[in-house]
Formats: structure tokens, sequence, C-alpha cells
């Protein structure tokens, strides 16, 4: 495991990922919208809940297990879709999907990773969920709904936060954008990072893997189906077609970047059986509220008839244990195992992993709670 053994923290992860990769790839992960206030508040958030443990209760056996979406997991804590991961490591989502059933829990592969829907499920045993979007073309939605059932994926989770793409300002100051930029000092950052260099000069490009051929009369380079992927995203999109992929999917499926307990309930009345809560980490709309200040309204708004998950600001086992205490059923999170990767591939997104797991149990058993279910509002208090 190398130095690996020496990340003690998510953030101890997130330091050796900033070390091992150009700045201008590091700030894609670790940037946001606008001001990233939004960002910043995802994580700080948390900090307004204090844990209030019960003292003198058994906690020689801790069960951190929990059925998401019908699936038993062995951690209140599944893996985020992320787009292009390949970007971060060479591995990409393969090694993200590998550690994700190692480690028995659930990933989510991104409709934009540079993995193929088959390519993932060839190496991801575990529960698999496959994040689709309403693209304009819904030939080519029926079409991955239809990959996704052949390689069986247990759930959809349909991201409903990007009727445009979120104004990311690292990206642009920093040339990262595709076209790239190739100036002067974005060359100098690449070559900065032989070990990443080195990767991506001997390892297949990274693309659009499930959009590969889709775009016969442009071609295949990255910047053709950057270009086909964003005339894809289709700003006419309702509630309407929400309600026809349910139909069209006819299993698990759950709508991702829900923030108020009116648009929750809609998709529960939608036939949605999972509510993400979640603002996309921050990247796309700023100044809206973090996950965790809307959660406790729209586990009340959902009042058990769908599943609520948190996505977004999740640094520590507190944070998981705080958000199931409010009502969650599970926590998903993208740049905690994304700083992983990049700081050491399928180890490194294990050590992430590992990491969370061994801090819920901890927190458990400090906390005076044997089992997930047993955390509740009591074990919770507001500060000011
Ligand atoms: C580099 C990066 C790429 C992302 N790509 C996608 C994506 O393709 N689809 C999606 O629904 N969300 C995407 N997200 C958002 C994540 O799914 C998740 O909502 C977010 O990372 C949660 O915040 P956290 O990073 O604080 O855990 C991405 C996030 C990051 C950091």
């Amino acid at each position: 495991m190398g130095d690996l053994d020496r990340c003690f923290s998510i953030d101890d992860l997130r330091r050796r990922a900033r070390q091992r990769l150009p700045r201008a790839v590091f700030d894609y992960i670790d940037g946001a919208a606008d001001d990233e206030q939004t960002l910043g508040r995802n994580v700080s958030s948390f900090d307004r809940w204090q844990l209030v443990p019960e003292v003198l209760r058994d906690v020689s056996e801790i069960n951190t297990a929990v059925d998401v979406q019908g699936a038993r997991i062995s951690m209140p804590f599944l893996l985020s879709p992320t787009g292009m991961s390949r970007l971060f490591h060479h591995e990409g989502e393969r090694a993200v999907g590998a550690a994700a059933a190692a480690a028995d829990t659930t990933y989510s592969l991104s409709s934009v990773s540079s993995v193929s829907i088959e390519d993932l499920a060839a190496v991801c045993s575990g529960p698999k969920w496959f994040q689709i979007y309403v693209w304009k073309d819904r030939g080519l939605v029926r079409e991955f709904i239809e990959r996704c059932r052949a390689a069986e994926y247990q759930a959809l989770c349909l991201t409903v936060d990007v009727a445009v793409t979120g104004n990311r300002e690292r990206d642009y100051r920093n040339g990262l954008t595709i076209p790239m930029e190739f100036r002067p000092g974005l060359l100098f950052d690449f070559a900065s990072c032989p070990y990443w260099w080195w990767h991506k000069i001997t390892t297949p490009k990274v693309t659009f893997a499930n959009v590969v051929g889709k775009a016969p009369a442009a071609g295949d380079d990255l910047t053709s189906l950057f270009d086909y992927i964003h005339a894809q995203f289709d700003r006419s999109v309702t509630w309407d077609d929400a309600e026809e992929m349910i139909h069209q999917w006819g299993g698990k499926f759950l709508i991702k970047g829900i923030l108020s307990a009116a648009d929750a309930v809609r998709a529960v009345e939608a036939g949605a059986t999972g509510i993400v809560v979640s603002n996309h980490g921050g990247r796309q709309l700023d100044s809206v509220p973090a996950p965790v200040d809307v959660l406790p309204e729209i586990v009340d708004a959902v009042a058990g008839r769908a599943e609520v998950i948190l996505d977004g600001g999740v640094r520590r086992g507190t944070d998981v244990l705080k958000a199931l205490a409010l009502g969650a059923t599970a926590c998903m999170a993208g740049r905690p195992y994304l700083f992983g990767l990049a700081a050491g591939g399928q180890p490194g997104v294990a050590r992430a992993l590992e990491i969370l797991r061994s801090e819920i149990e901890r927190d458990m058993a400090l906390l005076g709670v044997q089992r997930v279910r047993d955390l509740g509002a009591r074990h919770l208090r507001q500060v000011d």
C-alpha cells in the first residue's frame, strides 16, 4: 500500500491527491461553481449538529450494514457517480467499481464515465447503479436503459440538477476545458506530474466510453464526443419525462439533485424509490442549501415512502452518523473516493472506504450504538 498507509483521513488523501495530480486536474475534482459557497457549506453544515453519546451500552458487536434499494451493503456509505475518472488515474472507474465491490458497497457509474456500462459490470460484482440523464435523443436514453438491464445494474439514478453546466471558474482559469487550451502553463503543470503524464500517454486515451461510435459524422475524438454530449442536454425536461423513464425501467429508481420537500414529494408521486438529497457537490447552482440542512424536512415529507440518501459534504464517519440520525437511509460521496483514486488507484479507493468504514464503526461504539437502525434524534443536539 506504500504511502497510503500514512493517510489516516480523507483530508490526508486529498493532500496526497494534490501532490500526485496536475493542479488543473486536482482543481477539476476539488473545485465547484461560482464562489464555491455551497461546496464549503456542504462540509461545514455538519458542524451545526453535535453528537450526544449514550454511555454504558454494550457495544461489543457493531454492525454497520444497511439495506439500500433492496441490496444489503456492509456500510451506510455508497459511491456517487463521477464522470471521466480515468483523467484522475488511468484505471478510472474500473478501480472504483472493483474497490466498491470488495468493500461490499454500491457504486453508481456516471453517464459520462470513461469506462463503459458493460466494462464496469465486468469488474464490479457488487451492487451497481447507473446515473442517467434525460437526453434529447430519447432513443439513446432507451438504449442506455436496455444496456443497464442486460448488464444487471440494480438501479437507475436520474440526475436532475444539470439543466445546464455549472460555472466552474477554476477550470476556465486553468484552461482545463474541452477542447483543451494547451497553454504553456498547462503543459508545464502536466509535465510536473510524470507518473500521471506517463500513464496518460501509455494507456488508452480518455474518452466518453458510453457514447463511442454514436456521432459517426463527427468522429470519436474527445472533442467531438464532448460536443455530442453537450448537445444532448435538454433544458425542456420535466417531471413527465422522469415519470416516463421510471416506467420504462420498471425497477429501483432514484432521483438525484433534490433540495426541497416539495420536489421530494413530487419524486415519490412520480414513482421514485429513492431520493438523493444533493446539490451536485456544489458544482451546479451556487448558494443553495447544504444537503444536511434540508435533510430533516425532506425526511419528514417523504414519510418512509422512499429511501432518502444524503449526498455531499461527507468527509468523516461522524458526518454519516449525523445524517443517519436525521433519518437518512445512507450517505453518498464523490470527492472522498476520488481523492483516494488519484492518490493510489484501486488501493487508494479501498483506503478511502476503509477510513470511512472504520470511522463509522468506531464512532458508533463511542456513541453507544450497535446497529445503524438504533441511531435517532436523541443522538443529536443542534448548535445555533
Ligand atoms: C469530479 C466530479 C465529477 C462528477 N460527475 C458527476 C456526474 O457525472 N454525474 C452526477 O450526477 N454527479 C457528478 N458529480 C457529483 C457527485 O455525484 C456528487 O453529487 C458530489 O460529488 C457529492 O459531493 P462530495 O464530493 O462532497 O461528496 C461529480 C462530482 C465530482 C467531484
